[in-house]
């Protein structure tokens, strides 16, 4: 699928995690899904889906899994159901995001899907997602306003985050096919004008705080009770009583040697970047037997939509780290790019690669994991 009316390069340059944008008719033909196949996808226990109503300004989230006995004791307005990860059950869904390939792909999240009759909304809030919504069916009201943060004020005691102050810097109504992109921690508001489905595809940022925290711990399992701080010359000049500056240069040198080492941070980063957004889901495999045959004789791989892949370039020659699902696999970088970056991978690549014993038990393990399928093997 492709984005039309839509400048990529512009758009990374002035827009991109700066400032908002309207895109009218970036889809021709955004009707990838019905209210009701939301409704179903809803009743489902695996999928992770709430309810969100407010009723003379009370507000009550209910989560999924429901039952049609609960939708059909919804009144005619003023509530939204919101369900996760819709991409990852949906094949026409899971094709949107071949239009978003100009970003890095282990920067997604998901593609969440709303549906809301009119007065539907779930309130002025900012999120810390770079979101596009695309309008499917339906009309739907959005204002945009500033940056907000921890430090925005939230209305006390509801079940939904609300911000207490809210003031739009523009407005737009968003029909079939237009798609509004909202930078991470904008304020926004949306309210469904008619009958309105909308498609989010929300792209999520590494926390700092996650990052010390993960990098912090594959650093203590190396660490031994013997390494140690050590003074330099210019450290023992000081004051007997102070920490100069040299000592603290002490102390930035050991932590960087102990925390910052290229090496450690690419593990780190590949390996929890491309941890599964539902973990504990088991995964649909193909059968791995017979797996280079298969390949030999036409059929292909697709990467399994509930799956990660990304890599990192290696300082060795040709050499790459391959990570799928929180796993790191030493790979060529003509294999690493064969799986992860074309919206198709690039089967005849693999199998070429895949000569090499190791490179074998590569892919093999791929498949038994199902992280790696045969395309058409589940459809
Ligand atoms: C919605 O689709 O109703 C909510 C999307 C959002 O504001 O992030
Ligand atoms: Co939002």
């Amino acid at each position: 699928m492709v984005l039309q009316n839509f400048d990529v390069r512009k758009f990374l340059d002035e827009y991109w995690q700066q400032k908002p944008l309207v895109i009218r008719n970036a889809f021709s033909d955004p009707f990838w899904l019905e209210a009701n196949d939301l409704a179903g996808l809803a009743c489902e226990p695996d999928v992770e889906s709430r309810l969100i109503m407010a009723q003379e300004s009370e507000w009550t989230v209910k989560k999924g899994p429901f039952d049609d006995a609960e939708f059909s004791k919804l009144p005619e307005t003023d509530w939204t159901l919101l369900v996760q990860a819709v991409d990852q059950w949906i094949p026409e869904v899971r094709d949107v995001l071949g239009a978003f390939r100009f970003l890095p792909q282990w920067r997604l999240d998901d593609i969440m899907v709303s549906y809301a009759p009119v007065g539907g909304t779930v309130s002025q809030h900012y999120d810390f997602f770079d979101v596009f919504l695309i309008q499917g069916e339906g009309t739907r009201r959005w204002q945009v306003g500033d940056v907000c943060g921890s430090h925005s004020p939230l209305v006390p005691n509801t079940p939904v985050r609300i911000l207490e102050a809210f003031s739009p810097l523009m407005e737009v109504e968003l029909s079939p096919g237009d798609m509004l992109y909202i930078p991470a921690k904008h304020s926004h508001f949306g309210v469904s004008i008619e009958n309105s489905i909308t498609y989010s595809v929300g792209f999520r940022a590494p926390g700092i705080r996650e990052m010390v925290d993960g990098i912090a711990t594959t650093a203590l399992e190396n660490l031994l009770e013997d390494d140690r701080y050590r003074d330099c010359a210019a450290s023992l000049k000081a004051p007997t009583g102070a920490i100069p500056a040299a000592a603290i240069d002490q102390v930035r040198l050991a932590l960087t040697q102990a925390l910052l080492d290229d090496q450690t941070i690419a593990d780190w980063f590949g390996r929890y970047v491309t941890e599964r957004k539902y973990p504990d889901l088991e995964l649909l495999a193909s059968s791995s037997e017979a797996w280079q045959s298969r390949l030999e004789n036409g059929a292909c791989l697709e990467r399994n939509a509930a799956s990660r892949f990304a890599y990192v370039v290696t300082a060795e020659r040709n050499q790459a780290m391959l990570y799928v699902d929180g796993h790191a696999f030493a790979v060529t970088t003509v294999l690493a790019e064969a799986l992860c970056d074309g919206v198709d991978i690039d089967s005849k690549a693999v199998l070429e690669q895949t000569g090499e014993p190791g490179f074998a038990d590569v892919v093999s393990q791929l498949i038994e994991s199902g992280a790696l399928l045969f395309m058409g093997d589940f459809d």
